[in-house]
C-alpha cells in the first residue's frame, strides 16, 4: 500500500516537473530544426538549406549507450525471469541469494546508466522537453525506479520460502511487481523507439 502511494506521489511530482517544463517551453524560443532560406548574398544556391543542429561529442557517445544498456538491461531481465519461472515451478526450491543480488544490482545498472545517458540525450533535444510523450516516458521511467526498490525486497521471498509456501499476498504482489516491470520497460521503449 504504501509502495503503491509512493508511486502515485512520484508520477504526480514528475508530471508536475515535466508540465513546469512544458510551460515554459511554449513561451521561450524553442529552437526547432528549420528550414532557412538562403539570404540575398548568398552566392551558392537559392536552395533552402536545413540547419542541422549541432550534436557534442556526450550526446555522440550517450546515443549508443542508451541501446547498449537497454539491450544489456533486458539480457538481465531475461535471466531474472528465467529464475523468477523455474522457482514458481517448484523447479528450484529457492533462489540463490548472491546470483539474485547480482541480477537485481545489473538490472539497476543498466536503469541508471539509461537514465543518465538519456539526460545528455536530452540536454540536445529541446523540443522534446515537456511533451506529452517525454512526459510519458519519464512516468514509465518514474514506476521502474520503485519497482525496482520494491523487489529489492520481494526478492527475498524467493530466496528464502519455496513458492509453494508463499502466502496468496505475496503471489499478487510479486505478480503485480512483474506486471509493472514489463509495462514499465516496453512503454519507455515504445516511446524511445515510435514517438520520438
Ligand atoms: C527504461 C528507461 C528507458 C528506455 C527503455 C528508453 C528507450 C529509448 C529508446 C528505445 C530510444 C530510441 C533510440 C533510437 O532510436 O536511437 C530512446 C531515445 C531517447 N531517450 Fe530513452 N529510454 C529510457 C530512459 C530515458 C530517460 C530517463 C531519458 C531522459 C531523461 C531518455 C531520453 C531519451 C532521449 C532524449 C532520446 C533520443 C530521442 C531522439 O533521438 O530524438 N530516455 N530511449
Amino acid at each position: 500500500m504504501h509502495t503503491l502511494l509512493l508511486a502515485l506521489v512520484c508520477a504526480l511530482i514528475l508530471g508536475g516537473i515535466s508540465y513546469a517544463g512544458y510551460a515554459a517551453s511554449q513561451t521561450s524560443a524553442n529552437p526547432r530544426p528549420q528550414f532557412q532560406s538562403q539570404s540575398a548574398t548568398s552566392t551558392q544556391s537559392n536552395r533552402p538549406q536545413f540547419e542541422r543542429p549541432q550534436e557534442s561529442v556526450f550526446e555522440m557517445v550517450a546515443s549508443p549507450l542508451h541501446l547498449l544498456a537497454l539491450t544489456c538491461s533486458m539480457l538481465v531481465l531475461v535471466l531474472a525471469d528465467i529464475e523468477a519461472f523455474a522457482w514458481m515451478r517448484g523447479r528450484k526450491k529457492i533462489l540463490e541469494l548472491v546470483y539474485m543480488r547480482r541480477l537485481h544490482y545489473g538490472a539497476w545498472a543498466g536503469l541508471l546508466t539509461m537514465i543518465t545517458t538519456g539526460v545528455i540525450l536530452l540536454t540536445g533535444k529541446t523540443r522534446l522537453w515537456g511533451t506529452p510523450q517525454f512526459t510519458g516516458k519519464m512516468l514509465f521511467v518514474g514506476m521502474l525506479v520503485i519497482n525496482g526498490i520494491l523487489i529489492g525486497r520481494l526478492m527475498h521471498i524467493a530466496t528464502r520460502t519455496p513458492y509453494t509456501e508463499v502466502s496468496r499476498h505475496d503471489r499478487i504482489v510479486l505478480m503485480m511487481s512483474g506486471v509493472a516491470s514489463v509495462c514499465g520497460w516496453l512503454g519507455a521503449m515504445a516511446i524511445g523507439f515510435i514517438l520520438f
